[in-house]
């Protein structure tokens, strides 16, 4: 068989060297040569943000300084705040596309163009999600990224859950060549402008079998009353060979260390409550029936929701944190470019001729 022939997926191949994110052989995470939940527990996005982008930790007034470029990039600037009234579209990541390509950005060198492109996500999915509800957008705070996004994200300015959500934003941001990134290097590769490259990861991202998990998460976790329902619930999707949103992972076959990681914050946010347990009866009961781990998207799910977040943004949130890996991984590509164009083993018909 031809097919046969081909790593579908690519799984298994490595197609390029990378110095920015790796898994090590004890299945943690490393952004830099540094533990991502080390880095989620102890530093703030921006700092890490700045790691990720530029390949090194900021000192004090670096940090300082990246902070105040990402603020004062913020805002939306043209005519798209008016062209989201006019050209409402419900889906947020189809708004994230479309206004990453309208909008005209000040900065004209790679690095910086990227860190303003980043800026501007949280605006656009803040002001796209109200305008669609007929509500006026809001004005950026004057605090951290995280703490901004979740203003924007829910009105409220609360430092202890900013910080819950800025845990997750950092362990959301990069992730070596996960299908999003690897689509984006394949366009950077072309030697493509950073703004088509993003919006090539962002159409990526948006699949339900990359970015889209998280939501469905949620709804099939608050629909059960008792932990036999969940149980049950899980049992006949495996019989069924149906795939269960939130497990299985490309890299992490045993445990993913982010997983857990948000599994111990959201224990401290909600205790062991009902829907805490029915979340580890599940995890425990697929790894004892198909030896799958629970992967990010399992507890961040409910953990944005124990935060106040709707459901609405759980994608656009991914993509909000990611698009600093986006932006690394367009930097390495170019400094050492080569174009990605693989091969495809032909197993359609030859030799036919035209009547
Ligand atoms: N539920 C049930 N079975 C699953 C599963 C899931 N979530 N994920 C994988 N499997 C099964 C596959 O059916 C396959 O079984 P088989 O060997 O009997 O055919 C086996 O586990 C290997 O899975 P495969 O799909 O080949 O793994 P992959 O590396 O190609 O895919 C994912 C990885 C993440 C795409 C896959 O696990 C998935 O679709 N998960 C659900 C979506 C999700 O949570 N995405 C977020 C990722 S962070």
């Amino acid at each position: 068989m031809a097919e046969n022939l081909v790593p579908k997926g690519l799984d298994g191949v490595a197609v390029d060297v990378t110095s920015i994110a790796t898994t090590d052989n004890s299945g943690n995470l490393l952004y830099r040569g540094y533990r991502a939940i080390d880095l989620a527990d102890r530093k703030s996005f921006e700092e890490v943000a700045h790691l990720i982008l530029f390949g090194k930790l900021p000192s004090a007034d670096e940090s300082a300084k990246f902070r105040e470029f990402l603020k004062k990039n913020s805002a939306l600037g043209g005519r798209i705040p008016e062209i989201m009234k006019i050209e409402k579209q419900t889906n947020l990541m189809d708004s994230l596309r479309s206004y990453v390509s309208l909008e005209p950005y000040r900065n004209s060198e790679a690095g910086l163009l990227l860190a303003e492109i980043a800026s501007k996500f949280p605006q656009i999915i803040s002001s796209s999600a109200r305008i669609n509800e007929g509500k006026a957008p809001l004005h950026s705070i004057d605090g951290s990224y995280a703490e901004n996004l979740y203003y924007l994200l829910t009105e409220k300015n609360n430092p202890r859950y900013a910080r819950f959500f800025e845990k997750l934003l950092i362990l959301y941001m990069e992730h070596e060549f996960n299908a999003s990134t690897f689509a984006l290097r394949v366009a950077a590769s072309t030697l493509t402008d950073p703004v088509s490259a993003i919006v090539a990861a962002i159409s990526t991202l948006k699949g339900p079998l990359h970015g889209g998990a998280n939501s469905e998460v949620l709804t099939y976790l608050l629909s059960f009353k008792s932990e036999e329902e969940a149980l049950k619930f899980v049992e006949e999707k495996l019989q069924r060979k149906e795939k269960i949103m939130g497990f299985g992972h490309r890299v992490y076959k045993e445990k993913d260390p982010r997983a857990q990681f948000v599994k111990i914050e959201l224990k401290k946010l909600i205790g062991n409550t009902d829907v805490y347990r029915y979340a580890t009866a599940i995890e425990e009961y697929i790894w004892e029936k198909k030896k799958l781990p629970a992967n990010l998207d399992f507890y961040a799910a409910l953990y944005l929701k124990t935060l106040g977040i709707d459901e609405k943004f759980y994608l656009p949130i991914f993509a909000c944190s990611r698009v600093f890996g986006w932006g690394a991984h367009y930097l390495e590509q170019q400094a050492d470019n080569k174009i990605i164009r693989p091969l495809s083993v032909y197993t359609g018909p030859t030799g036919l001729t035209l009547e």
